[in-house]
C-alpha cells in the first residue's frame, strides 16, 4: 500500500493545479466517453486522450486507464510531483521509461467539496479477476448511499465497512467527527490514504461490524455494508467487499437488530441491503421481523427485486468473472442451489433507514415498495423531510392532521384521465414530482379536499365541508380521507 505521508496535501494541490478536477476530466473525456467510464468501459476514452500531452488526458490515462505513461510526460502534468515522486510514494511503478499505477486515482465531490479517492485497480483496467482483498473505488451502491444519507449537522458520524472511505469523505462535510471502521487491513490503509490526501481526520479502528464501535454511541451511521447473498461452498471467491461470511441476508438482518444500542435519541442509520423473500412471500413481512423489537422507527424502501436467477448472474459476473466460463457456470448453479435450499423465490435491494426515537413512543414502520422509476437525486433531503414528517405524525396523531392547515407541496400535480366526451374523469392520478415520484389514485374525497388543500383551511374543516357537499357523515368522511392524508404527509405531497 502506499505511504500516508505528510506529502499528500501537496499531493492534493498538485493534483488541483494541474485541472484534474471532475470538471478538468468531464471537459477532456467529453460525454460519450465520460459516460462509457461509468459503464466500466475504457475503450471510448483511451481513443480520446492517446497521443495527447494535456496534462488531465495524461493524468486520465495514469491513473483512470492504466495505461504505461512516459515518465517525461508524467513529470510536464504534475509539476513539482512527477513520477518519481510518486513511485516513491508507491502509488506507481517504473516499467523503463514509464510508469504505470498500481491503484485508481480519481477526482469526486459533492457539489459543494472537491476530492480525490485512491482505491484498488478495476477489473476493466487490469483485466483479470479481482483479488479477494480487493479494495472497492466509488461504484452505484456507494452513490446511492451517498445519495440518500440525511445530511444536517451532526457531531458524531460511523461509517461502517468503509472501504476507501468515500462516505467518510461525505460525512465530514456535515459531522463534527467520523469514525471509520472496516475488517480488512487493505481498506483501512486506503481509508487512511485518503484522510490524509484530502486534509480530514478520522477515527480509522479494524474490526467486524460492530465490534470496534462497541462502547461507543453516534448520530448517523452510515453503511454500505458486504451484502451480498453468498453460498458458502468452495467454489465461491470470498471477496471481502460484498461478502460478509454469513448465510443467507445475516449480515444485513444482524446490523438491522444491533445497530439501534449505537445510536444516541433521535440518531439515524442508513444502510443498503439485500433480503431473501420466500416463494410466495411479502418482502414486508421478512424486514418487519428484523426490525420488531428494536424500539427503532423504520423507513424501508424497496429499489429493486431480482429473481434467484437473475441475482446469481450479477454476482457470479462481479468481479470479472466471464459468462460461459467454467468458473462462472459453476458460482451460478451454486447460488441457485443456495436459494433453493432456503426456498427463495426472490431478492429484493433496498435503503433501510432507521431511527432512535428521541422519547418513549411507540416506533412508526414504513415499508414502501419503489421498484419503478427514477427518485430524486440526492435523495437525502426527502430522507430528511420524510423523517421529520413520520416522526411529526407519530408525535401528533389524528387530530394533529385533522387541526392543521395542510397545502400541496409545489411538485404535485394532477392528472384527470375519462372516457372521450365523458363529464367526468374516471381516473385521478396525483404525481409527486420529486422525492420518491409517488403516483396515487384519488378518490372523489381526496381530490376534492386537494383542490382546496392551500394552507387555508385545517383538514378537518376542509374535511367537513367536503362531507356536507357529498351529503355523507362528517366521520365516514374523516375515516375514509384521514389514512390517505397522512400518507401524502408522510411522502411530503402535503406540507405544512
Ligand atoms: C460494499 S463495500 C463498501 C465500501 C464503501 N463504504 C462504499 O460505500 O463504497 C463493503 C465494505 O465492508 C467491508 N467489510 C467486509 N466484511 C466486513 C465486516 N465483517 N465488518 C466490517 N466491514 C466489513 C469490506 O472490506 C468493504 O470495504
Amino acid at each position: 500500500m502506499p505511504d500516508t505521508g505528510a506529502e499528500l496535501p501537496s499531493l492534493r494541490d498538485a493534483l488541483r493545479s494541474s485541472g484534474f478536477t471532475l470538471d478538468g476530466v468531464a471537459d477532456v473525456l467529453g460525454d460519450r466517453a465520460s459516460r462509457a467510464l461509468n459503464r466500466e468501459q475504457p475503450v471510448p476514452a483511451e481513443l480520446v486522450t492517446r497521443g495527447s500531452d494535456d496534462p488531465v488526458a495524461v493524468l486520465v490515462r495514469l491513473f483512470g486507464l492504466g495505461c504505461p505513461v512516459e515518465t517525461a510526460q508524467v513529470d510536464r502534468a504534475l509539476p513539482g510531483w512527477g513520477a518519481d515522486r510518486l513511485a516513491g510514494l508507491g502509488v506507481v511503478e517504473r516499467v523503463g521509461d514509464a510508469v504505470r499505477t498500481l491503484f485508481d486515482l480519481r477526482p469526486y465531490g459533492d457539489g459543494e467539496h472537491e476530492w480525490w479517492v485512491l482505491s484498488d485497480l478495476a477489473e476493466g483496467v487490469t483485466r483479470r479477476p479481482l483479488p479477494v482483498d480487493h479494495v472497492l473505488g466509488i461504484g452505484g451502491a456507494s452513490m446511492t448511499l451517498a445519495s440518500w444519507t440525511a445530511r444536517r449537522p451532526v457531531d458524531r458520524a460511523l461509517d461502517l465497512g468503509t472501504g476507501c472511505g468515500v462516505q467518510s469523505l461525505h460525512l465530514s462535510a456535515h459531522a463534527s467527527s467520523v469514525v471509520a471502521t472496516d475488517v480488512s487491513e487493505r481498506a483501512l490503509a486506503t481509508t487512511r490514504f485518503n484522510a490524509a490526501l484530502n486534509g480530514v481526520d478520522w477515527d480509522v479502528r479494524a474490526g467486524s461490524m460492530l465490534d470496534p464501535v462497541a462502547d461507543d454511541t453516534f448520530d448517523l451511521v452510515v453503511s454500505n455494508p458486504p451484502f451480498v447473498i453468498t453460498p458458502r461452498t468452495d467454489a465461491m471467491p470470498t471477496y471481502e467487499y460484498r461478502d460478509g461470511g454469513q448465510v443467507g441476508h445475516a449480515v444485513v438482518e444482524g446490523l438491522v437488530r444491533t445497530v439501534g444500542g449505537h445510536l444516541r435519541p433521535g440518531g439515524v442509520a442508513q444502510l443498503l441491503g439485500n433480503w431473501e423473500v420466500p416463494s410466495g412471500g411479502d418482502w414486508r413481512d421478512v424486514v418487519r421481523s428484523w426490525i420488531g423489537g428494536t424500539g427503532l422507527d423504520a423507513w424501508v424502501v424497496q429499489r429493486d427485486v431480482q429473481d434467484p436467477a437473475e441475482y446469481a448472474e450479477l454476482w457470479a459476473g462481479d468481479g470479472g468473472h466471464r459468462s460461459g466460463t467454467e468458473g462462472f457456470e459453476r458460482m451460478y448453479a451454486g447460488w441457485l442451489a443456495d436459494f433453493d435450499s432456503r426456498g427463495v423465490g426472490e431478492v429484493g435491494f433496498g435503503v433501510i433507514t432507521l431511527q432512535r426515537p428521541r422519547d418513549a413512543r411507540e416506533p412508526w414502520v414504513d415499508l414502501v415498495d419503489a421498484t419503478t422509476g427514477p427518485v430524486a437525486s440526492p435523495m437525502g433531503p426527502t430522507v430528511l423531510a420524510g423523517l421529520e414528517a413520520r416522526t411529526w405524525l407519530a408525535d401528533h396523531g389524528d387530530r394533529g392532521v385533522l387541526g392543521t392547515a395542510w397545502r400541496c407541496a409545489p411538485d404535485v400535480t394532477e392528472e384527470r384521465h375519462g372516457r372521450p366526451g365523458a363529464d367526468d374523469p374516471s381516473v385521478i392520478l396525483v404525481r409527486q414530482g420529486g422525492g420518491l415520484g409517488r403516483s396515487v389514485r384519488a378518490d372523489t374525497v381526496l381530490a376534492a379536499y386537494l383542490s382546496v388543500a392551500d394552507g387555508s383551511l385545517t383538514a378537518g374543516q376542509a374535511l367537513d365541508a367536503i362531507a356536507s357537499l357529498v351529503e355523507a357523515s362528517p366521520d365516514a368522511v374523516r375515516a375514509q380521507a384521514l389514512p390517505q392524508i397522512r400518507e401524502l404527509v408522510a411522502d411530503g405531497l402535503l406540507v405544512r
